[in-house]
């Protein structure tokens, strides 16, 4: 782990050293993942009152501005109609967010890092890896797994990028109170790493209403300008949602709130490079469609906010014993008529425990 706690501390020297050339005015063109931090418009005539209500509401760098359309911006407290189309013109020089050629696309996607979920035939499933950059939904009934799964990748995101990591620190947002150390603990040493750093490396934050939720990201982001950040976990994305908003008078603006911290997560995953992965849960539905889907009679709760908000939506569900069954439910590029077993053991996702395997082991408990 030495091993991966020194590259973790030099790929953070990396970024150091490429915020200094982009606050020296060299490479103005911020590009994908490369973060600039606010404190860079000083040079424009932006003073210190105004950048720090712009933090304040959670824009902490100039990609999360130059992403933010006009009207966003202008409900910033302090920040008046006209210095934002000040901040607009400021930034566009600063970050690219014109065309590119489908070339340079092609290899761009080619260099995302792909988070190891702990079990080969889930990372296929993925298309190589839970992805980088991007949202990915996890659902499924309550112990389906959601939560072992974040655990696993809480530990994966921080081994070095050819062992299926991406190298970075963890940020974790628990609103069920289902986090555990000590899991941590367990799967760390399964993949040989030093259990004690791998846990300074996490850090987390317990969220008790739907308004803190949202402050904690704007908390989230503030880190990941000083440190390199690999994950963002929210488990779950809806619990407190469903407590705090009940009824069909109150869907609407359930809905509306849901969708601006949904947004808000895109737009950390865009700025920062983040594999940003949230749970949700499952509701029986009614719906006769349900049988071309499968036959599957439960679906994500959120509805159409919660389906469009992620690039990838996991299904998960009970199997044989402590395996699972994943399933991409939606995805732009992947079949999402596929299954991947795994199991969750004490060392997290793992592939999966074969009836012979099961048999084995009960001898083995048989027998002691
Ligand atoms: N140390 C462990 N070893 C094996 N299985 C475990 C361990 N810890 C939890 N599990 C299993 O994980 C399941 C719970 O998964 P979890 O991720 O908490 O579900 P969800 O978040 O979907 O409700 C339970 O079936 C439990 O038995
Ligand atoms: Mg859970």
């Amino acid at each position: 782990m030495a091993a991966a706690a020194g590259q973790l501390a030099e790929h953070n020297n990396k970024r150091d050293a490429q915020q200094a050339e982009l606050a020296e005015g060299e490479g103005e063109d911020g590009g994908h993942g490369v973060i600039t931090p606010l404190e860079h418009l000083h040079a424009h005539g932006f003073t210190a009152k105004g950048l720090t209500c712009l933090k304040e509401a959670g824009y902490a760098t100039i990609e999360a501005v130059a992403y933010a359309s006009s009207r966003q911006l202008q409900q910033v407290k302090g920040i008046s109609e006209q210095k934002v189309a000040k901040l607009k013109e400021a930034v566009k020089g600063l970050v690219h967010m014109g065309f590119s050629s489908a070339t340079e696309i092609n290899l761009m996607r080619q260099q995302i890092v792909r988070l190891h979920t702990g079990a080969a035939d889930l990372d296929a499933l993925l298309g190589g890896g839970m992805e980088t950059g991007m949202l990915t939904e996890v659902f499924g009934e309550f112990r389906s797994g959601k939560t072992q799964l974040c655990h696993t990748l809480a530990v994966t995101a921080q081994l070095p990028v050819e062992q299926g990591g991406a190298e970075g620190r963890v940020a974790w947002i628990d609103s069920e109170g289902t986090f555990r150390p000590e899991r941590i603990t367990k799967i760390a040493e399964g993949f040989g790493l030093d259990a004690e750093q791998v846990l300074e490396n996490i850090t987390y934050a317990r969220a008790y209403n739907v308004e803190h939720q949202t402050e904690l990201l704007v908390q989230a982001a503030a880190l990941m300008i000083e440190t390199r950040f690999a994950l963002l976990i929210v488990d779950s994305v809806t619990a407190l949602y469903r407590s705090e908003y009940q009824g069909r008078g109150q869907l609407a603006d359930r809905q509306g709130h849901l969708c601006q911290f949904l947004r808000k997560l895109q737009r950390m995953a865009d700025e920062f490079g983040v594999a940003v992965v949230y749970t949700n849960q499952v509701v029986a539905t009614v719906d006769p469609m349900a049988v071309f889907r499968g036959g599957e009679d439960k679906k994500p709760i959120g509805g159409h906010i919660m389906a469009h908000a992620s690039q990838t939506r996991l299904y998960l569900r009970k199997g044989k014993g402590q395996n699972r069954v994943a399933k991409i439910y939606d995805s732009p590029s992947m079949p999402d008529n596929i299954d991947a077993k795994f199991a969750i053991t004490d060392e997290g996702v793992t592939k999966e425990i074969k009836d012979k395997d099961n048999k084995q082991q009960k001898k083995k408990n048989d027998d002691e």
